[in-house]
């Protein structure tokens, strides 16, 4: 399954692949999350849950739009209790799982990511940057003195790897990031969405409930590429790339821009979950084409000058 030279560790966790899925796109149970595993995914990230079981938005939700996926889910989401024993389930089938999850307030983060790793979660990965439920305290990624505050109060309480998800809607993502690790980030995840809209010509009228939602999907991947490339720029921890990879050459483009593994959610649609193994199997030849003997030696290269 995993090629020569394709195993990675980020922040401490080692990964027999660098892709994994991005969460929310695909849902959350155990045997979808599984496939994942099983197409050849790295780890698995969970969809984003929160305190207490939600419903979201109602539909229309997601749409497809040129270059990639629109939605405004709202964060739905069965409650992190109610989720435990999915959680254990994949964990009994030997899956390395990532939790994504959210809150409002500092002692939620933390007895919510104490459930989490009680419950057997590999790493954790703080949403605060969901671009659907503007005006929740939580989803602070737009300040970088919440963000700092928010990951310390989650490093207190945890020894798993902690990886912040970060917002693309903001003007200084590398100042972002930079708090992220000075509040003792294990890593950065980079990027959610991109805060998009679309408008039905015929109706007049919006075509989300929500009017608003994130773009996600190859329209943002250079974007996101920037984004990557700026964090690496100024933190020393790893990044995870995320946002419009579907192909072996993006996520290498990815790795040369500093990213040590990459997230990859929308492009399923597109190419079903075998998206995991192709992708593997082009960074295991692009390695060997370039003498390379690691997917650790690409990370950061194209920085080099
Ligand atoms: C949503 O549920 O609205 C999307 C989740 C996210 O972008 O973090």
């Amino acid at each position: 399954m995993a090629g020569e030279g394709l195993a990675v560790e980020v922040a401490g966790l080692k990964l027999r692949s660098p892709t994994m899925n991005a969460s929310g796109v695909l849902g959350m149970s155990a045997p979808l999350l599984k496939r994942v595993y099983d197409s050849g995914a790295g780890a698995v990230v969970t969809k984003s849950l929160g305190p207490a079981a939600r419903s979201g938005h109602i539909n229309p939700t997601v749409i497809e739009v040129e270059g990639g996926i629109l939605n405004a889910m709202g964060l739905p989401n069965p409650g992190i209790e109610g989720y435990l024993e999915e959680l254990r389930e994949l964990k009994g089938e030997g899956v390395p799982v990532v939790a994504s999850f959210f809150a409002t307030t500092v002692p939620e983060f933390q007895s919510d990511a104490k459930a989490l790793a009680r419950a057997g979660a590999d790493a954790l990965e703080l949403n605060l940057s969901c671009p659907n439920v503007g005006g929740e305290p939580g989803m602070c990624a737009a300040d970088a003195l919440s963000v700092e505050r928010v990951t310390r109060s989650v490093k207190q309480v945890v020894q798993i790897p902690v990886f912040v998800k970060l917002s693309p809607n903001v003007t200084d993502i590398a100042g972002i990031a930079v708090a992220a690790e000075k509040g003792g980030a294990d890593a950065i995840t980079a990027v959610n969405t991109l805060k998009a809209m679309a408008i039905d010509a015929d109706f007049r009228r919006p075509v989300l409930s929500n009017v608003t939602g994130g773009l996600s999907g190859s329209a943002i991947k250079s974007v996101a590429l920037r984004c990557v490339w700026e964090i690496a720029e100024v933190v020393k921890v790893p990044i995870i790339g995320c946002g419009g990879v579907s192909n072996w050459r993006d996520a290498i483009e990815y790795m040369l821009a500093g990213a040590s593994a990459v997230e990859i959610g929308t492009a399923v649609m597109n190419h079903g979950f075998e998206v995991y193994g192709k992708v593997n199997d082009g960074v295991t030849r692009y390695l060997s084409d370039n003498g390379l003997g690691s997917v650790s030696e690409v990370v950061g290269l194209a920085h080099k000058r």
